[in-house]
């Protein structure tokens, strides 16, 4: 549906539509106790700075999962890649054991999750987290990187996710 010119006022669902045509890759943040992982999915995620190497990514103050991962200090970004659909949806879903029934290996510099099937990972500690909003601001110094297969990307785009490549 074409979007009537003018109306450009920031109100939530304005906002979600507008931001909602920049496509963005998509990326699970792991992390916190061994015995306890947590994960969300997180659009949000970019590549900052190369010297020192670091990514931010922006949590929502509302997550159930980011609080157990800061308090260990550090999270692997784990990117998608095009088939992951299902993961994602289950890994943005709030609350639920989301790791139950999945295999997964350990990232390793932090020792976070790291899931199967995915095109590449970031292993972070956290470098600083400023409130921004509703949401934190949260920079990841890398700690080690690496490609984990040739894959095309998952992007999500106008409310669904896409296969690209
Ligand atoms: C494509 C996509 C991108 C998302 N990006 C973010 C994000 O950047 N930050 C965020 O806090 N939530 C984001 N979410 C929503 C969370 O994944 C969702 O709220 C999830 O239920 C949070 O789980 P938790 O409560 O276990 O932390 C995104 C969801 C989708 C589908």
């Amino acid at each position: 549906m074409a979007q009537e010119p003018g109306l450009t006022l920031p109100h939530s669902e304005n906002f979600r539509q507008v931001l909602g045509r920049l496509p963005t890759g998509v990326v699970i943040v792991t992390g916190g106790l061994p015995e306890h992982p947590s994960g969300l999915v997180c659009g949000s995620f970019m590549s900052v700075s190369l010297d020192p190497p670091l990514v931010a990514v922006a949590p929502s103050k509302a997550s159930t999962s980011w609080p157990a991962i800061a308090a260990a200090g550090s999270f692997c970004a784990n990117v998608l890649a095009d088939g992951q659909e299902q993961l994602a949806r289950r890994f943005a879903q709030s609350g639920a054991d989301k790791f139950t029934g999945l295999a997964y290996g350990r990232s390793p510099a932090t020792g976070a999750p790291l899931l199967e099937g995915i095109a590449a990972w970031i292993d972070c500690r956290i470098y600083s987290q400023t409130e921004a909003g509703d949401h934190w601001l949260v920079l990841g110094e890398v700690l080690e990187l690496s490609v984990q297969r040739e894959a095309g990307a998952l992007v999500f785009h106008g409310g669904s996710f896409h296969p690209l490549g």
